[in-house]
């Protein structure tokens, strides 16, 4: 902006009006988001205590209780971040991504489209197509596992940050807070529905961004090493 002013232009893409729009649309895109895919996370944890037992293990061998996970800890643990995978794959958070709008007229797949039309992804269609997807609506965070049990890097029909130019400019920074919220709740937490089985209903609530119900009940205990 201080260059600008001194050359004497007038580019209105550096002002303190879009600097203060760009920030406030990091902190809007950025804190809704994770927060709501942790709260997903607590309710599939609470949903499946068996698979909270085995991120429990995994936090355990790898971590142990004496200090805190760091990211360091992410590649040797596979399974919490199938974990997230799966719990981001059913949450789809942005079911419909952000609007974008044809700057020219466009031909996609033989359909013409004229300048100005608005396009919407469709998360939910290639989150849950069986044909990538056996069993579609289970929560099972091992279809994100190799054999071997190294979590998959490739995975064909996954895209909860949706891609290309306009894909998630976050989409590390949440991976990262996403790792450490959830291993630092399972070194030191066990949550529990109030009402045994069955879970309380996954009915997702919102439309912009899909968040689960609200309020939903459950116990945080703390674990005993
Ligand atoms: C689990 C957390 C998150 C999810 C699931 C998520 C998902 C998405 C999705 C689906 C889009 C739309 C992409 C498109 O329409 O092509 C998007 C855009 C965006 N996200 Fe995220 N996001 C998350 C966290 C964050 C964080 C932590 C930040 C920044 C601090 C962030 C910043 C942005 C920005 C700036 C855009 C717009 C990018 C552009 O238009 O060029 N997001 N995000």
């Amino acid at each position: 902006m201080a260059q600008q002013k001194a050359r004497g232009e007038d580019n209105p893409n550096f002002s303190e009006y879009v600097l203060q729009v760009n920030i406030s649309n990091l902190f809007i895109a950025g804190s809704d988001t994770t927060a709501n895919t942790i709260r997903w996370c607590v309710l599939f944890l609470l949903c499946h205590p068996e698979i909270q037992e085995k991120l429990q293990t995994e936090v355990d061998s790898i971590v142990g209780p004496d200090r805190l996970p760091s990211l360091n800890d992410r590649h040797r643990m596979p399974y919490t971040q199938a974990f997230i995978m799966e719990v981001q794959r059913l949450a789809n958070l942005i079911p419909f991504g952000l609007a974008h709008l044809a700057t020219e007229d466009t031909e996609v797949a033989g359909y013409r489209f004229p300048k100005g039309t608005t396009f919407l992804a469709n998360m939910w269609s290639f989150h849950m197509d069986p044909k990538f997807w056996p069993d579609p609506e289970k929560f099972d965070p091992e279809r994100f596992l190799n054999p071997d049990g190294s979590v998959k890097t490739k995975v064909p029909s996954f895209l909860p940050f949706l891609l290309g130019k306009r894909q998630c400019l976050g989409e590390s920074l949440a991976l990262m807070e996403l790792f450490l919220f959830l291993t630092i709740f399972m070194q030191k937490f066990i949550f529990r529905t109030t009402t045994g089985r069955p879970h309380p209903k996954a009915e997702a609530v919102g439309n912009f961004i899909v968040n689960p119900p609200k309020p939903y009940q459950f116990l945080v205990e703390e674990r005993k090493h």
